[in-house]
């Protein structure tokens, strides 16, 4: 029987995709034990923006909210997206960060990292692999992952040299990940058959998004075309900006005998669960009618669910939403001039934030970001394509540099840093290796978060001494 397995995303992409990662842990905590019944290839639970949202909105530890989920789902693999050299932030950090993130992920619970990198520089995934193989154990799949997009220079040829790269490099499977719902059930065909032609049995995942309204049609090429494994949300979380339904592919794909050895009972009590409180933020207003839309207009734009969340928050706060759609029109304008990059975190961000103040500002580049700044100078390592030289010039000149950097030669140090400079800043506000990697991470959420976790404790404390 033709075998298809389901990841199911609801607790990471579909938090992040439709409510910009606001879940918090304590509203799923009781479906754990049902979720870790239903049969999924795995569970996207972390990385990705929940850990940063962990810490700045939600005042939890993430790396608390990783062990507890590992405890109540002890059967099913825990996944995470992790951006390789960058780990969940928005800068390169130096490789025995990298190390040291991944080795803690392990420990906490996490089986499958999946690693990419926004321009497909797979350099830049080379530290995270190798730390997931020397810490690996029986359990950890390390999914080396392509960020999927279209370009003049992105063409099924290119995408298949990078699949062989991954398998080359050590990967045990490899992700497909078309983070703007943008791959056309052709593309998905043409890609997939050339992909599997090349790299045989390895396994095959794809990831893709609702936003344009393809996914069902190009999830369902691409399992006639061979992938092994498909990104779903349980269907009240599905759609929109969201991925695919997973109950809708089970009952289609039982049809076709393609077995995905989901418990139909527990998919269905996931998603009666995830009802009320799919209501409650719609409610509250956290989860906007537009990013539950299908627009086709991203075929165009080429925009991440999360981006386009992003962009409206943003927007909303600046009462700035008339520019809506002229920031939507300098998307593809930035990314013309930024070497076609694909547009996925930390990039989806830099090239919408620079779209949006291009706009705003009236006049292009009149303040470029910091980060798109430092992408000019090579610090997030080589563009699919050229860049432009005229941007590219003038930033490195204002920098006093002749030429780009080679972003490796200032990542591959190990000088323990870091490691240093965040104890001595957290002084007795740090108990764990983790809360110290947090620290790295993102500095001024964790000790806010840190200064909290004290300041209740000693309430506590104050509070069982009155009491007694
Ligand atoms: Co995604």
């Amino acid at each position: 029987m033709k075998k298809v397995q389901i990841t199911e995303t609801v607790l990471r992409d579909a938090n992040q995709s439709l409510m910009a990662t606001r879940l918090p842990y304590s509203d799923y905590e009781a479906i754990l034990p049902e979720m870790d019944k239903a049969g999924y290839y795995s569970a996207e639970c972390w990385g990705g923006a929940t850990f940063d949202s962990c810490l700045r909105y939600l005042n939890e530890d993430p790396w608390e909210r990783l062990r507890n989920i590992r405890k109540r789902m002890p059967n099913t693999k825990l996944q995470m997206l992790l951006r390789g050299q960058n780990l969940l932030g928005y800068k390169h950090y130096h490789d025995d960060v990298v190390e040291k993130f991944v080795e803690l992920s392990i420990k906490n619970g996490i089986d499958i990292l999946r690693i990419f990198d926004a321009l497909n520089d797979f350099r830049n995934i080379a530290t995270a692999l190798e730390a997931t193989k020397k810490y690996a154990t029986k359990n950890t799949i390390a999914s080396g992952c392509i960020s999927y997009t279209q370009s003049p220079v992105h063409t099924v040829e290119k995408y298949v040299e990078m699949c062989k790269e991954l398998k080359t490099m050590g990967f045990d499977t490899i992700c497909l990940k078309d983070m703007a719902g943008t791959m056309s059930p052709y593309e998905a065909e043409n890609l997939i058959k050339g992909i599997k032609d090349a790299v045989g049995d390895m396994p095959l995942i794809l990831h893709t998004h609702c936003t344009t309204g393809m996914a069902y049609m190009t999830v369902t090429k691409a399992i006639e075309s061979g992938i092994d494994v498909i990104d779903c949300a349980t269907s009240c979380f599905s759609g929109g900006t969201s991925q695919p339904a997973t109950e809708t592919m089970f009952y289609a794909l039982g049809q076709y005998g393609i077995d995905t050895g989901l418990n139909e009972e527990a998919i269905n009590k996931v998603n009666d669960f995830f009802k009320p409180i799919k209501q409650k933020y719609v409610d509250s207003g956290r989860i906007n009618p537009k990013s539950m839309a299908t627009d086709a207009q991203a075929l165009v734009y080429k925009v991440p669910g999360g981006m386009l969340s992003n962009m409206i928050a943003n927007l909303t706060d600046m009462k700035a939403m008339d520019k809506f759609d002229a920031a939507l029109k300098e998307i593809p304008n930035v990314r013309k001039d930024l070497g076609y990059p694909p547009l996925v975190t930390p990039l989806s961000q830099m090239v919408g934030n620079q779209a949006v103040t291009n706009v705003l500002l009236g006049e292009r580049y009149k303040q470029i970001s910091k980060e798109v700044k430092a992408y000019f100078k090579g610090e997030y390592g080589i563009a699919p394509a050229p860049v432009n030289a005229d941007i590219q010039a003038r930033v490195l000149k204002e920098a006093g540099m002749d030429k780009p950097i080679d972003c490796r030669d200032e990542d591959c140090k190990r000088t323990g840093e870091e490691f240093k400079n965040a104890r001595e800043a957290l002084g007795d506000l740090a108990r764990s290796e983790e809360d110290v990697m947090s620290y790295i991470c993102f500095p001024d959420q964790t000790r806010k978060f840190l200064e909290q976790r004290k300041a209740d404790e000693e309430k506590i404390t104050r509070y069982v001494i009155e009491e007694a």
